[in-house]
């Protein structure tokens, strides 16, 4: 969470910071700022709300200089105002920030006894004012910014700009991500490659610990003990980062429209042509007691139809947890298991914390992840992407059904090893998933259908979504992207739960979302539709041909999609979820691709 970016350029740079922000704006848009230093001297300009309004200010109030810093945020400590929008500046010491600086009230005490108090809420202000301190003492800048980098405790990137020093960066990264960018007698620094992306494609990561001092003639990295340390120099593609809306209205449209052609891409990656899977050969699942998945949010979902998968293809017990509770509960692990980490962006705090947690306790952790240069990509002894491409829209959509295919090889993968699956089995599974792209476009045609739906739907105070075996956790993923880009309240329940509590909420302005393929429980799953339909529910009923044949009496609405090959049915039907989500937000004139408290990128806990 929150974005920062910093250029030691040949030109004026407050351009470039903006553009750099607004590739940044995805991990969080309550507040923007950028400092430069003009003529040797600090300044700054700071709005809150998205980046356009930073924009706007500096129409009026222009910004001069050729070395700057800038700061996209998502507050933890202290509301969005432009008080406390970075860069947070004390004298001559300007910063910038992701991630908590944990023991800032000790800070702000030892710093209170030398007679210097804060004028803002946040936690970042106390390394400004540190640094200042330590200059007022005598310290040269960079000395000054390591001075007070021993002080700090927490998970952050930092980046620091001084008064009197043009060409002059300081970068810190201890838990959350920073990247160095190289150009021609320009330097840079960004939260990731993509900020970058459009100024240069050579990239060094920071290590965790690392902190570096910036100049145009380069950078000299040091590791967390002082020493100076040599970080590889990466060549990135930087193709694979262009973010455009290519005509769609919404970045989600355009992400829920190309899950064809990636999870098309994602699979000629994993089958081979001959039905073989292509995984690494130290993927071997034989001798395994136990698979352990985490993950957060819709990673998680991800992970809980996975669950369904392994057990059912591989007989491989599975133990899934969100990735905020498991690393704090300490849970026993077999010597004999594997641990398997979910996330679209590879640096979510939580999951990161859980993989460092089971690095010594599992005999492998793996990775699967969208960012190949990620710190989970790096830290995992396997890593294994899954080809969605750059996912702009804050909620998760390709990325979703990507983490599915990914997952799904390496159940098919774990039945063979385990002797669960034949050959013959192995290739019709994979001729099911190969299947998906060309069914996943027919359910793209649903879309003006549930843009009609949505209208009623979003006159919905609540929504339920039910579902069955690996339906079950589309229910709650469907119910979890209604939440976050319509802000309707929506659960998703097991359809064998609805009578045990939340029955109660049915009447006739609860509209209830059913996911139910024709498959073997799908008698049961209308047994517990009839349930709510008795009680004056309103059903919306999504399934196929034969299901809808079955089922469809009383509804008060159906959509059709094709037939799918049971287990893999979460992947087809995460579609409508998604169009359902979407054709909501937009009936009810929501900000789709950046919806309110919330990020792209989650590097706090
Ligand atoms: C919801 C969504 C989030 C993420 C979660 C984990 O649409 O996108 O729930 O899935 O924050 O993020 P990653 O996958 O980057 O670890």
């Amino acid at each position: 969470m929150c974005g920062i970016i910093g250029v030691l350029g040949s030109h004026e740079v407050a351009p470039l910071l903006v553009e750099s922000l607004k590739r940044l704006e995805y991990r969080g848009y309550d507040s923007a700022g950028i400092a430069t230093v003009n003529d040797g001297r600090l300044d700054r300009r700071r709005a809150v709300g998205k980046l356009v309004n930073l924009s706007d200010l500096l129409v009026h109030e222009p910004l001069l200089g050729k070395s700057g810093i800038g700061h996209t945020r998502w507050a933890t400590h202290g509301a969005a105002t432009t008080h406390n929008a970075h860069p947070h500046r004390s004298g001559p010491v300007a910063v910038v920030h992701n991630g908590i600086i944990e023991n800032f009230r000790e800070l702000r005490a030892e710093l209170a006894e030398a007679g210097i108090h804060p004028e803002t809420d946040t936690d970042t202000e106390t390394v400004a004012l540190l640094t200042r301190l330590h200059m007022d003492r005598g310290l040269p800048p960079r000395e000054a910014a390591v001075a007070a980098l021993r002080q700090l405790e927490g998970a952050f990137a930092l980046l620091w700009l001084f008064d009197g020093e043009p060409d002059l960066m300081v970068a810190a990264r201890r838990g959350s991500p920073l990247a160095i960018g190289y150009g021609a007698g320009e330097m840079y620094v960004g939260s990731d490659a993509i900020a970058l992306a459009p100024m240069t494609d050579q990239i060094t990561y920071l290590d965790e610990g690392d902190y570096a001092f910036i100049t145009r003639a380069g950078a000299e990295i040091f590791d967390a003990e002082g020493r100076r340390a040599n970080r590889d120099r990466q060549q990135i593609d930087t193709g694979a980062v262009t973010v455009e809306k290519a005509g769609y209205k919404h970045f989600m449209a355009k992400e829920i429209a190309e899950q064809p052609a990636v999870l098309g891409d994602a699979l000629r990656h994993y089958l081979r042509p001959d039905g073989s899977l292509n995984l690494p050969e130290e993927l071997d699942f034989s001798g395994l007691d136990r698979l352990t998945l985490v993950a957060c949010g819709t990673a998680y979902y991800a992970c809980a139809v996975a669950k369904y998968w392994f057990e059912s293809l591989a007989r491989l017990p599975v133990e899934i947890d969100v990735a905020s509770e498991f690393r704090y509960r300490e849970p026993p692990l077999p010597a004999k298991s594997w641990a398997l980490f979910v996330s679209q962006s590879g640096e979510t705090a939580d999951t990161l914390a859980a993989l460092r947690y089971c690095a010594e306790r599992v005999e492998k952790t793996v990775a699967v992840i969208n960012v190949p240069s990620s710190t989970m990509a790096r830290e995992a002894d396997l890593a294994l992407p899954i080809h969605a491409g750059v996912e702009v829209g804050v909620a998760s959509t390709k990325a979703f059904t990507c983490q599915l295919l990914t997952l799904a090889v390496l159940a098919l993968k774990a039945g063979r090893d385990r002797g669960v699956l034949s050959e013959a089995d192995l290739a019709a599974h994979a001729d099911a998933l190969r299947a998906l792209p060309g069914l996943m476009n027919t359910a793209l045609g649903l879309s003006d259908d549930i843009a009609r739906l949505a209208e009623s739907l979003a006159e919905a105070q609540d929504v339920l979504f039910l579902g069955r075996g690996p339906l079950y956790p589309l229910a709650l993923e469907g119910a979890l992207k209604l939440k976050e880009i319509s802000y309707i309240h929506a659960e998703g329940y097991a359809s064998g739960e609805l009578k045990h509590g939340p029955i109660a909420l049915i009447e006739r302005s609860v509209p209830v979302i059913v996911f139910a393929p024709h498959d073997r429980l799908f008698d049961k799953t209308v047994s517990n539709m009839q349930e709510v339909m008795a009680r004056h529910g309103q059903v919306l009923l999504v399934s196929d041909a034969k299901g809808l044949q079955a089922a469809e009496q009383g509804t008060w609405a159906r959509l059709k999609l094709p037939e799918v090959a049971e287990p893999f049915a979460p992947i087809l039907y995460a579609l409508p979820a998604q169009l359902i989500a979407y054709h909501t937000a937009c009936a009810k004139g929501t900000d789709v691709d950046q919806p309110r408290n919330l990020a792209k990128s989650v590097t706090v806990e």
